[in-house]
């Protein structure tokens, strides 16, 4: 549904360069130089494509320090699109995430969410919280069928929170789409429960929703009373029920860079507090970390982001992807999320032993095959989790063509016929925090 208005040029490294390349980045694809990568699934957070008219909107950004007529632009597109007239911006979406849950969180609180996205984990935590994930029982079954596999199950969360002190659960968090199990949606009938449970628990209910609207294509889709409502009405339904929205732009946003917190009317103090807080960690409140133009280009992303026909394409190219991989024998992670497909690599590489990361082995064999750069969301990056060794492929929005979908799974598949010759890792160097090792540990092949 797009042409090209700009192109960037890029090479496949030959295989002596993508060996030496993987080897001086310490087998952890975060350490590899992008020109050594072909095709980028690390991430779809800031690195899609932005529009024509959001590149014009950036021209006509408005950089005051502030009260800018951009951070008002901004204001108005996160008021219509998402229904919240509080807004605190933040350069990206952790940002956000230290806005709001160092405002909320104590020594000794836990947190409890559907599944806490690394970030998030890693903020609760540093705000002395306890995160505590309650997915439903078979969010980790890649074969089960379930058209909601991202939701909170909320009785397991009622059960855990009898298990914390009274008044300690200061909020309750449901990410939509939920990103660390498998990009699955939430059902809004799920949202509402959770807002029950917060209720009960006199807790604030937290929506992480950096991916609001391909959360919103999924409930048009399959959640009953849904299919004839608009994407701009389910997105707003979907988010009412909250105290507090936490957006990373560098999603349904679609730009490269932004963020922000947008608030319950009823939220006043709660707004005054974050605002001091931006202007300690962030920027004035009126931007936000952001540049003006940065705030211009996003106010046009949020809105275009709910165009039912750019979503049917953006979700429909994740889908194509997965069916073309199980074509070459993949196992891919079903039904498939929204922004990415995750391929079981514990059951892609069933030689290579728990412990030595099946996951991160496979990411490291795709690049070394076809210089294609997943991420690993299993033993490696949540080493203290019970969860299952997949690995994401993330797609950018609106970058790649069906040529690249080609060449992801022929390398996976090149990559499983010699699966034999691929040996487990282990941690050469890591870093203190443990639940951000992931980005910046180094390894090596497990010598036989
Ligand atoms: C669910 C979720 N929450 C929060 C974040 C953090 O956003 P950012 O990368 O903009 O800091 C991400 C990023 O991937 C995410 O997927």
């Amino acid at each position: 549904m797009y042409r090209s208005a700009m192109v960037s040029r890029t090479e496949l490294p030959d295989r002596e360069r993508r060996d030496s390349a993987l080897a001086d980045a310490g087998y952890n694809v975060f350490g590899l130089d992008a020109a050594d990568v072909y095709i980028d699934l690390l991430t779809d957070s800031g690195t899609g494509t932005m529009s024509t008219d959001q590149w014009a909107a950036m021209v006509g950004g408005d950089e005051s320090y502030a009260g800018s007529e951009s951070f008002e632009r901004l204001e108005a597109a996160v008021a219509d699109v998402l229904g919240f007239r509080r807004l605190v911006p933040a350069h990206q979406g952790r940002g956000a995430e230290h806005l709001l849950y160092g405002a909320l969180v104590e020594d000794g609180d836990a947190v409890i969410a559907n599944t806490h996205f690394d970030t998030t984990r890693a903020h609760v935590v540093e705000a002395g919280g306890d995160p505590i994930d309650c997915p439903v029982a078979d969010a980790w079954d890649a074969d089960a069928d379930g058209d909601f596999k991202g939701n909170l199950d909320v009785e397991a969360a009622r059960d855990r929170a009898a298990t914390v002190g009274a008044g300690r659960v200061p909020a309750v968090i449901v990410t939509l789409t939920n990103n660390s199990a498998a990009g699955q949606p939430v059902s809004i009938e799920n949202v509402r429960a959770a807002r029950e449970l917060a209720d009960d628990l006199d807790a604030r209910l937290v929506i992480d929703g950096c991916r609001f609207a391909e959360n919103a294509w999924f409930v048009r889709e399959r959640e009953p009373g849904w299919s004839d409502a608009s994407i701009g009405e389910i997105v707003r339904e979907k988010l009412a029920p909250a105290d507090a929205v936490i957006v990373s732009g560098k999603k349904d946003g679609l730009v490269n860079i932004g963020g922000f917190v947008a608030l319950a009317d009823s939220e006043k103090r709660l707004h005054e507090e974050l605002k001091q807080r931006a202007i300690l960690y962030e920027g004035f409140f009126t931007y936000g970390g952001m540049a003006g133009r940065d705030m211009a280009a996003m106010a046009v992303g949020l809105r275009e982001a709910t165009d039912a026909a750019y979503l049917d394409h953006r979700i429909g190219q994740v889908q194509k992807l997965a069916d073309c991989l199980e074509a070459e024998g993949v196992p891919v992670y079903r039904p498939v999320g929204g922004h990415a497909v995750y391929v079981d690599a514990g059951e892609a590489l069933p030689h290579v032993p728990d412990g030595e990361f099946p996951g991160q082995a496979l990411v490291c064999a795709a690049y070394r095959e076809g210089a294609v750069r997943g991420v690993e969301l299993g033993s490696f990056a949540f080493p203290d989790t019970d969860r299952p060794e997949l690995v994401r492929l993330a797609l950018p929005r609106r970058s790649y063509h069906r040529e690249h979908i080609e060449h992801i799974s022929e390398t996976f598949g090149a990559v499983l016929d010699r699966r034999e010759e691929i040996t487990g890792l282990e941690v050469v160097e890591e870093p203190p925090r443990a639940e951000l090792r992931h980005f910046s540990a180094t390894l090596r092949p497990v010598e036989k």
